[in-house]
């Protein structure tokens, strides 16, 4: 566990906090979508915590699918050209959608997402996220329903990595500068 943890400044939220605040979404989506059909979709990798404590937290029926996109171009990440790497199962033509993402940063993948969705003529499509970094949005994201604004700060844990590492932690942490600089 040290191991980990020695690579962590600060805990900005704990797992305890982030469950709590999931039941909440949970309950306001349940109200939202009573007497509708639910599909929520998540992105692979970085959702599936969000989307694993999410689902346990309604008491209705909701159907599961996952894409998994990848931002390419130049080495750092979000260039906002995307590709899929796995599309939906799931035709979506009619269908009352919710996207559910672990965090948005710049806002370019959702803002691909979206409108790549939208295109196949779903019900509506909605947003439920962990996380939001206001400071760091390049596109303006409609979001309904959001867990917490974070700082623009390298952040890891819950579904978050840094390099494929840190997505297992329980809490979402900031990392310290040795690890990557
Ligand atoms: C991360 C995160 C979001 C996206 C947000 O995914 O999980 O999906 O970046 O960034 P943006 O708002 O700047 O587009 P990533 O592409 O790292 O893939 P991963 O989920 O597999 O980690
Ligand atoms: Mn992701
Ligand atoms: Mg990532």
């Amino acid at each position: 566990a040290a191991d980990i943890e020695k690579d962590l400044t600060e805990i900005l939220h704990s797992e305890e906090e982030i469950l709590a605040k999931l039941k909440e979404l949970a309950a306001r989506i349940e109200a939202d979508y009573e007497g509708k059909d639910l599909l929520v979709i998540g992105v692979l990798k970085g959702a599936v915590m969000v989307m694993a404590d999410l689902a346990r937290s309604f008491s209705r029926h909701v159907e599961m699918d996952w894409m998994a996109i990848s931002s390419y171009g130049s080495g750092t990440k979000s260039s906002g050209v995307v590709r899929i790497l796995k599309d939906l199962d799931t035709d979506i033509t009619n269908r009352h959608v919710l996207i559910v993402e672990d965090i948005i940063d710049t806002g370019l993948t959702l803002t691909w997402l979206v409108s790549n969705l939208q295109s196949r003529q779903p019900a509506s499509v909605e947003i439920c996220t962990a996380f939001r970094k206001p400071d760091a949005a390049k596109m303006a994201v409609p979001v309904k329903y959001v867990g917490f604004d974070i700082p623009d700060e390298f952040v890891v844990g819950y579904g978050l990595d840094y390099a494929e590492k840190y997505r297992n932690l329980r809490c979402v942490a900031t990392l310290a500068p040795h690890v990557y600089s």
